[in-house]
């Protein structure tokens, strides 16, 4: 098989390590790819949402299946632009059809979607800068902490967890009226505040059938003990260890399997990542958010623990004969830990040499934003590199990954001490 993976970070440097040792790979390209995907394929210099050079490539290449990996151009509809090109049509992409991807890129659409479906989840209220007297009404009637949601795509900012009242209707005023996060904020949603641990959890569907994928939780906060600005995400560890069979069971049930089924009952073409954002209030599981795509570093954790030949399981998707395949997972623990720019999530530099890269033998390096420079490897964003490692239990692929990371460096370079602590601690 021929296959193009789509996106640039970490999340698709895992997936592009796990494609490739796939039996059935005949060729790998990665577009655009960073420094740690080009010794795995090719790199092509193409952007994720410039649909018709993906075509050009597509075809040049005689490739047979394309990979996701972020989420706006699944957003942007590039599976339904696949299917409709005649020269496309047949060609596998792995990834929603842009009404799927609606359940990333429209909160209100994923919150009225779970309504549906009765799938636990916040309860809520959408607003619009007509309905902005309701919406202040309705911060009034409630208990804080309040939350705020930017109903499309924010690069993950869109969110906000206030816990004054007036301060509260302050946002949603700006929100709305002010386009603080643009023509996403043109809708908010605001939902009751769930207090819990989160955690991530994984499915891949052709649309009848799916499998679950080892589940992670990711640290989101830049500071140590989850303090600080919000970032893309620190490290993460697979598997969780407060999501024991019970509550896994409960996930399934009234989750995972509402999620799939629904989807299907309402005609909406699907056949990719489902990623559940979860979090656990005593004992039961809430939908935190959907998202469209694998989670970022949460992939770097889970490709190393799944055991099967992933293009098999993609072949499947493609197919809709995924109920077919198997997926086995390994026994042992990962855990990875994000090397990020000084200064991130806000202002950093860009393009430090990296040092140390050829010395790491006992932990895999995900690069998440790097390049080429003649024979060295430059940063290339905030979250640089992802150091992942395995271990007989979580304390062990911890320790291995915190290890390994003492023998990298690049200027100003910084990460959390404590990934895992919260739940070894327990
Ligand atoms: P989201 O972009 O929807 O994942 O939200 C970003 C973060 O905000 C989540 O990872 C949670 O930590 C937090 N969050 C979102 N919704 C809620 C909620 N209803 N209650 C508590 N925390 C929330
Ligand atoms: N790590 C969270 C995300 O990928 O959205």
């Amino acid at each position: 098989m021929r296959v193009l993976l789509l996106g640039s970070g970490g999340r698709e440097h895992a997936i592009a390590w796990k494609i490739s040792q796939s039996s059935i790979l005949d060729e790998l390209f990665i577009a655009p790819g960073n420094a740690g995907t080009k010794k795995l394929g090719k790199n092509l210099n193409i952007q994720v949402n410039d649909f018709e050079s993906i075509k050009n490539v597509v075809l040049q290449n005689q490739i047979n299946m394309v990979v996701v990996g972020p989420e706006e151009p699944l957003v942007m509809g590039i599976y339904d632009f696949f299917k409709n090109d005649t020269q496309l049509k047949n060609i596998s992409l792995i990834g929603p059809s842009k009404e799927g991807a609606q359940l990333e890129g429209s909160k209100d659409f994923a919150k009225a979607f779970m309504s549906r479906h009765r799938i636990p989840t916040a309860k809520y209220a959408t607003f619009e800068a007509n309905t902005l007297t309701e919406g202040l009404r309705f911060l009034d009637a409630m208990k804080g902490p309040y939350v705020l949601k930017a109903d499309g795509l924010a690069a993950g900012k869109g969110v906000l967890i206030i816990d004054d009242l007036n301060q509260a209707k302050k946002e949603l005023e700006e929100m709305l009226l002010g386009s603080k996060f643009g023509q996403a904020s043109s809708r908010v949603v605001i939902e009751q505040f769930l207090d819990g641990l989160e955690l991530s959890v994984f499915a891949i569907t052709d649309g009848e059938s799916f499998k679950l994928l080892p589940e992670a939780k990711d640290y989101k906060r830049i500071g140590e003990g989850d303090t600080g600005l919000n970032t893309g995400g620190m490290g993460a560890i697979s598997p969780v260890p407060f999501a024991d069979a019970a509550f896994m069971d409960k996930v399934l049930n009234r989750i995972v399997i509402p999620t799939i089924k629904g989807l299907k009952a309402e005609n909406i073409t699907y056949e990719g990542f489902v990623f559940f954002g979860l979090i656990n209030v005593k004992g039961d599981p809430y939908v935190i958010e959907y998202n469209c795509r694998m989670g970022d570093p949460e992939t770097e954790v889970v490709m190393p623990r799944i055991k099967s030949d992933i293009l098999d399981l993609f072949e499947g998707v493609a197919t809709h004969t995924l109920s077919e395949r198997d997926i086995q997972f390994h026994d042992k623990s990962a855990a990875t830990i994000m090397m990020v720019a000084g200064g991130y999530p806000e202002a950093y530099n860009k393009g430090e040499t990296i040092y140390g890269l050829n010395s790491i033998t006992e932990s895999l390096v995900f690069h998440a934003a790097t390049l080429s420079d003649g024979p060295s490897v430059v940063s290339n964003g905030g979250r640089v590199l992802a150091v992942t490692s395995y271990g007989k239990n979580l304390q062990m692929a911890l320790e291995r990954s915190y290890e390994s990371i003492t023998k990298i460096s690049f200027q100003d370079a910084y990460y959390r001490t404590d990934i895992g602590k919260d739940v070894l601690d327990k």
